[in-house]
């Protein structure tokens, strides 16, 4: 009903974008996309309620528009997106990455509470055995992130799992290699345990 309410919203100011009334990096004609286009896979809010597509809300801009723009030059691969990212102008990216960092994210939970544990160990500690860096260095106490290095916390689980795997066999090659060498040291009972210890977090 909410989602309902907040789609005829967008589309009357749809309209008023149509009409003129709106410059193209006006936040009502970044809305008016999500309304029409986002939503669908990543909530109105950006708190994407399917597992395989990441939750936007609260993560950085800058990193969110880097993404949209490596979607649209193939430098990160995704058949999803790409065509997305090939309709909006550098105004709307623009306009899109400010509303999804302004929204509130919503608290996730943890699957598997046991890996909570081992997970915030590695997340803080790395393993110095095989070399896997703490996560932490990068992106931040409890995974908040900052600016390039992406907030991690309250991301779905199985699309950061997904993305690990991408990392370690480059197939997402858009980190300057920073990602790539950390993934591929990691085991799957690493990147399992870590992503429930981020699920858990606010
Ligand atoms: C049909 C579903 C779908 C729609 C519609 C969609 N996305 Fe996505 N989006 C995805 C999937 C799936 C991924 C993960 C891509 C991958 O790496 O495989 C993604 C990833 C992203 C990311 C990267 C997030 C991160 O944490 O790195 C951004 C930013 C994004 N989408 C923005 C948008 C915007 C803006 C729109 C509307 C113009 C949009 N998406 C529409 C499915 C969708
Ligand atoms: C040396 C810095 C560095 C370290 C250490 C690091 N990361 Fe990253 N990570 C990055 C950067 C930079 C990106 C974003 C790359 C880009 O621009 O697409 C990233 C992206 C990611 C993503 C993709 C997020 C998304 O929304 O698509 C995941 C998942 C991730 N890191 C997990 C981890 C985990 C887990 C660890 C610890 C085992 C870790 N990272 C350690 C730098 C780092």
């Amino acid at each position: 009903m909410k989602r309902r309410t907040h789609m005829a919203l967008a589309s009357a100011l749809l309209a008023g974008a149509a009409a003129g009334a709106a410059q193209a990096a006006d936040p009502a004609a970044a809305q008016a996309i999500v309304a029409s286009t986002c939503a669908a896979c990543h909530g109105p809010d950006g708190n994407s309620p399917v597992p395989n597509f990441p939750r936007l809300a609260g993560l950085d801009a800058g990193y969110l528009l880097k993404q949209l723009e490596d979607f649209r030059a193939k430098r990160r691969a995704s058949e999803i997106m790409a065509p997305m990212a090939e309709n909006l102008s550098p105004d709307d990216m623009a306009g899109l990455a400010a509303y999804f960092a302004g929204q509130k994210p919503a608290a996730a939970a943890p699957r598997e509470p046991a890996l909570v544990e081992a997970g915030k160990k590695l997340y803080e500690d790395g393993n110095s055995n095989t070399g896997v860096p703490a996560c932490y260095g990068c992106h931040g106490s409890d995974g908040a992130g900052s600016g390039r290095f992406p907030r991690l916390a309250a991301q779905h689980p199985d699309y950061l799992i997904d993305q690990l795997k991408r990392f370690a066999t480059a197939q997402r090659k858009n980190d300057k290699r920073l990602m790539q060498a950390v993934a591929a040291r990691m085991t799957e009972a690493e990147m399992l345990a870590v992503v429930e210890y981020l699920a858990a977090q606010p």
